[in-house]
């Protein structure tokens, strides 16, 4: 957000359908292949869950009034259509409104693998199956309200929070570790990373410590935050976050599990 993006959205016609060329459902149905094979025994329940409601198509790009249809019908939210890049205000004007942006391009078979810009495969495949769970529902409405009425510094900690749970969140359930996180569940490598790799740490996740754990978007993640299950959302939904958040400014970061960007 804020920068230039290579990307740009593809633009409904008068009746909501995006005219996707072969090319990109194939993308779409590449990506789909490649992460129904990570998936099972990693992603947790509730997700696996919602792909069954979602009943995504396999071999094009799914319009968004599909997804509403099931969102609609399940927690009340929607998806919305926006460009790219949105600001901000936007961001969390949407979030707060029970609407989930979702930027209409896909990406380039040159970025397969990652891209920073998160793109219609990974709203859509990473995180619209968990928007159909009630607690996952909850807390990113309450995240939205808050950071719609957050200064600028408080939203930069705010964020925080987002990327350890929305993002890059894990569940230690009595099965074992299970990924919620939309940053993981859209991207193969890192699904199997969080989960089997001995590199990053995971720890119970305190809404206090991940406000104040910096990150980057360009690695695999080095520290994972873990809850016990979706239901907890809804306990840290309803915390006084913005004094947590004002703790955490207090407070301070604790220092990067990671090297400088510049330095990497
Ligand atoms: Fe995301």
């Amino acid at each position: 957000m804020g920068k230039q993006s290579q990307y740009v959205s593809r633009q409904p016609d008068e009746n909501g359908i995006i005219d996707w060329s072969d090319e990109e459902n194939a993308v779409w149905r590449d990506l789909v292949a490649r992460q129904l094979k990570h998936i099972p025994g990693k992603a947790c329940d509730e997700y696996i869950h919602g792909l069954e409601l979602l009943d995504l198509p396999q071999d094009r790009i799914p319009q968004l009034h599909e997804i509403n249809q099931v969102l609609e019908a399940t927690t009340g939210w929607q998806v919305a259509q926006v460009p790219a890049l949105i600001p901000f205000d936007e961001f969390f004007r949407l979030l707060a409104n029970k609407q989930f942006p979702v930027a209409t391009f896909i990406r380039t078979r040159e970025e397969f693998d990652y891209l920073q810009e998160p793109d219609i495969f990974h709203e859509i495949f990473g995180h619209c199956p968990l928007l159909t769970n009630p607690a996952f529902a909850h807390f990113t409405h309450q995240y939205g309200k808050l950071g719609l009425d957050a200064t600028p510094k408080e939203r930069v900690y705010l964020a925080r929070l987002y990327w350890f749970t929305v993002e890059f969140g894990l569940l230690k359930t009595a099965d074992g570790l299970r990924i919620y996180g939309g940053g993981i569940l859209s991207s193969p490598g890192e699904t199997e990373y969080a989960i089997n790799s001995d590199k990053p740490e995971r720890k119970p996740l305190v809404p206090l410590d991940a406000l104040r754990t910096p990150y980057r978007i360009d690695i695999m993640q080095p520290i994972y935050y873990t809850i016990e299950s979706t239901d907890k959302l809804f306990e840290i939904a309803d915390l006084d976050i913005m004094a947590l958040v004002r703790e955490a400014m207090e407070l301070g970061l604790f220092e990067p599990k990671f090297p400088p960007k510049d330095a990497a």
